[in-house]
């Protein structure tokens, strides 16, 4: 049983081969991907944002990769680096720290660590540990996240969730959407999570995955990795695999199913997954901001009034949509089919 050691304490414990639950069906081992080496996604330069290149660039990264990397976004470096030491301070914590945030213990739904040593399906296990943290407002944050990382990860979270704001502004407008009103407001950015992960290294790194192919459920999805590296994206519509490189200061951003189901297809909710690795320990620390959970989304009128398109997703619940995800392996994105 677990207590609190996560795939952290196996890998510390020196095993020699990989423990079995942790082998992926061989489709989903890394292997057999084929990644092109010269390929990348699109680097943004977003220090002025009313600059409409930056806009285009935005915009068409949306739509043709649905994965770009922001820099000069504004979110000092100093936070960025406080986030990451938060969140390898939270993993570097003893075990029975750590269990006060199991799911049988944790004293807030809305905080939970998940180690994968205790399957909840019968899929094949991801190598990873990761601490999910559901924003619901500052006192909350203060009474139940962990005490050795809930300031840095809180300041981080909202400096990225204004990033995200910056860019979903962009990308409204490219949809016709002239005003983001209340309603829409909490369409796009009405509840967020964040999530501190940590991928231990790994015995047999060629055999599991970090995390399996997905694609989020999210509007945006802000991510700031650390310089190990390991995070793969598809490009659109071909089977081939393209390595997000680690950039000092900047964050990974991401389409998440919630966006592409609003813009009716336009901008592009991608799979990725993270591949495991055998010498280095990575942490990642993505937000996403979602709709609220009692949302319906579909496809946004203003998006079928300027196109004359058919919608090609219905309306959904979102929590509906959301429960649907999580009931289902990491196996690539037909959630979407759900819509
Ligand atoms: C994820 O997409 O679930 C995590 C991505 C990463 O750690 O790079
Ligand atoms: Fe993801």
């Amino acid at each position: 049983v677990n207590q609190g050691h996560g795939v952290k304490g196996l890998s510390e414990m020196g095993l020699e081969s990989l423990p079995k639950q942790f082998i992926q069906p061989l489709e989903e081992q890394m292997l057999l991907n084929k990644v092109v080496p010269e390929e990348s996604i699109p680097v943004i330069d977003v220090s002025n944002w009313d600059d409409p290149k930056v806009e285009d660039m935005v915009g068409r990264a949306a739509e043709d990769w649905g994965f770009f990397q922001v820099v000069n976004h504004g979110v000092p470096m100093e936070v960025l680096d406080n986030v990451k030491a938060a969140t390898r301070r939270f993993f570097e914590t003893s075990a029975e720290e750590k269990k006060k945030y199991l799911r049988e213990h944790s004293r807030s739904k809305n905080v939970r660590l998940t180690s994968s040593f205790v399957p909840h399906s019968d899929k094949a296990l991801e190598w990873k540990d990761y601490l999910s943290l559901f924003y619901v407002s500052d006192e909350e944050s203060d009474a139940f996240w962990p005490p050795v990382c809930k300031d840095e990860a809180l300041d981080y979270m909202k400096r990225a969730e204004l990033v995200g704001g910056k860019l979903l502004q962009l990308l409204m407008k490219r949809l016709n959407v002239k005003e983001i009103d209340e309603t829409k407001q909490s369409l796009l950015m009405g509840s967020k999570r964040m999530n501190l992960i940590y991928y231990p290294k790994c015995p047999n790194p060629e055999l599991t995955v970090g995390v399996g192919r997905h694609s989020d459920v999210s509007t945006l999805t802000m991510l700031l990795q650390d310089d190990v590296g390991g995070l793969y994206v598809r490009k659109r519509d071909t089977d081939d695999w393209i390595h997000v490189p680690p950039m000092s200061g900047a964050l990974v951003i991401n389409v998440g199913d919630a966006l592409q189901i609003m813009s009716n297809g336009r901008y592009k909710s991608i799979e990725h997954r993270v591949a495991a690795n055998g010498s280095k320990n990575r942490i990642s620390v993505p937000v996403f901001v979602n709709p609220r959970p009692t949302d319906v989304i579909g496809p946004l009128k203003e998006v079928l009034e300027s196109t004359g398109e058919k919608p090609i997703y219905k309306q959904v619940l979102c929590s509906d949509y959301t429960r649907h995800f999580y009931k289902k392996p990491h196996n690539g994105k037909d959630t979407l089919d759900y819509a």
